[in-house]
């Protein structure tokens, strides 16, 4: 076993693993977050996606080792203390973006990096670059209609 120490929505925290556990699995198992969830397992659905130092990422196939020293965001880190949502989490459920919620904590996670990237950059995306760019995020149930017009409606704000 190894231990790997980083900063979990905010708070610094440490683990013993096995050197080969990915990120998912020590979120889940070590930790209790269960948000990201393990749909596909081979980095092709999107539902593990969590934020490593501002990146979305697949944890599904991220060594645990490799957020040793880094900062890692969840979807449970974006509901404040006192319950309020973040803004991504409130444009989705205003926008109907969210049905049986499986795919929903990837989603929301990816839409969160790509925001805070474009509002850093002082861009506005198109439609076809936020279909881009969430196109990593595969879900079977909404249409993907109300997840872009979520989206849209962030960068137009
Ligand atoms: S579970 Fe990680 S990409 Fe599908
Ligand atoms: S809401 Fe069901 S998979 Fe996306």
């Amino acid at each position: 076993m190894q231990q790997v120490s980083f900063i979990l929505n905010g708070d610094h925290v440490e683990a013993w693993v096995a050197g080969h556990e990915m990120l998912l699995d020590v979120l889940r198992k070590n930790f209790g977050l269960t948000g990201a969830k393990e749909g596909c397992g081979m980095g092709e659905c999107g539902a593990c996606t969590v934020i490593v130092d501002g990146l979305s990422i697949d944890s599904c196939l991220f060594p645990v080792m490799e957020v040793d020293g880094r900062r890692v965001e969840t979807v449970e880190g974006l509901t404040s203390s006192g319950g309020v949502m973040h803004p991504v989490q409130q444009a989705f459920l205003e926008h109907g973006a969210s049905q049986c919620g499986f795919c929903t904590p990837g989603m929301v996670m990816s839409a969160k990096a790509f925001i805070d990237d474009q509002q850093q950059s002082g861009e506005k995306a198109t439609e076809e670059v936020i279909k881009h760019e969430m196109a990593g995020n595969l879900c079977r149930c909404t249409g993907y209609y109300q997840i872009i017009e979520a989206v849209k409606s962030l960068i137009d704000e």
